[in-house]
């Protein structure tokens, strides 16, 4: 064991992908771990969405190259690890965080509705974990932080299709935290809830006083997250920090 702990949480010589750090959370994310020191594949599903991510850690004296395209398709997730290790190298780190959320109650969900979010969210997911995980097995140290959410433990009828996947999602990592444990491979859940972004945009801005009582009366610190609250806990589940924790989530809600 480390006798000083001063650089637990640094991430120099590792090289992480961010799904999804075009903007949000996986930007923040990503900025996060590329000051940390770690090569940071930042991704998004055009080149021209990257740019503000890319450029904010070039500026902060980080490292990054940028991977696109959209997760929906059969074989997108392999892809994506594939040409990420082709830009920077064998993955140490790998941050599932690109989702599709379809909000409506059951009865409006359509079936293309349905596989979007089934596609995004689990099977490109799998295809990720498929792809990424012999690697980091091989090479005896990995992480994975999937980004699930409050709605994988405290689920909404307006969201269920969507809060299905995270779950199904959670449920995944820890079925293969336990296969990878020995292999120095951990994997967790860092389940945020609700969290100032562009998904919450358009509820908030068409009416934003409706939208400030919901937030107010929606947990106990009476107010939505800032991403920038998110990156402490996805570096320490990146990082040696945490050594002895897989299979488990951590959630960032406020108070639920
Ligand atoms: N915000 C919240 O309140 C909240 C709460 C709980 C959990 N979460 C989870 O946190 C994560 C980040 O959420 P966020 O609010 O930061 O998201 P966001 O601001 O909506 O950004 C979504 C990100 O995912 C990418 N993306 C969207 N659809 C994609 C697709 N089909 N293929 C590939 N990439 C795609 C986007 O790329 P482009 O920029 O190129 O479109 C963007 O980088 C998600 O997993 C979400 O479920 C969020």
């Amino acid at each position: 064991m480390a006798h000083s702990y001063g650089g637990i949480f640094r991430l120099d010589g590792r090289t992480a992908l961010v799904t999804g750090s075009s903007r949000g959370i996986g930007a923040a994310v990503a900025r996060g771990l590329a000051e940390f020191g770690a090569k940071v594949v930042v991704h998004g599903q055009t080149p021209d969405s990257t740019r503000v991510t890319t450029e904010a850690i070039v500026e902060a004296s980080g490292s990054c190259v940028a991977v696109h395209g959209d997760l929906a398709a059969a074989g997108a997730g392999r892809d994506l690890v594939r040409r990420a290790e082709d830009e920077a190298g064998p993955l140490d780190i790998l941050v599932i965080n690109a989702s599709a959320q379809i909000n409506g109650t059951l009865d409006t969900v359509t079936d293309e509705d349905f596989e979007t979010q089934v596609n995004v969210n689990l099977r490109s997911t799998v295809e990720m974990l498929q792809a990424s995980l012999p690697g980091m097995a091989e090479r005896g140290w990995g992480r994975v932080v999937s980004i699930g959410s409050i709605n994988q433990l405290r689920p909404k009828g307006i969201v269920s299709i969507y809060a299905a996947t995270k779950a199904a999602q959670h449920n995944l990592v820890q079925s293969l935290a336990r296969d990878y444990a020995p292999k120095g491979v951990l994997l967790n859940t860092l389940a945020p809830g609700l969290i100032d972004t562009d998904r919450n945009a358009g509820r908030r801005d068409a009416d934003p006083e409706a939208w400030a009582a919901y937030v107010r009366q929606l947990n106990w610190m009476g107010r939505a997250g800032h991403v920038d609250e998110m990156v402490g806990a996805a570096i320490f589940l990146a990082s040696e920090a945490c050594s002895f924790m897989t299979g488990e989530a951590i959630f960032l809600s406020g108070g639920y």
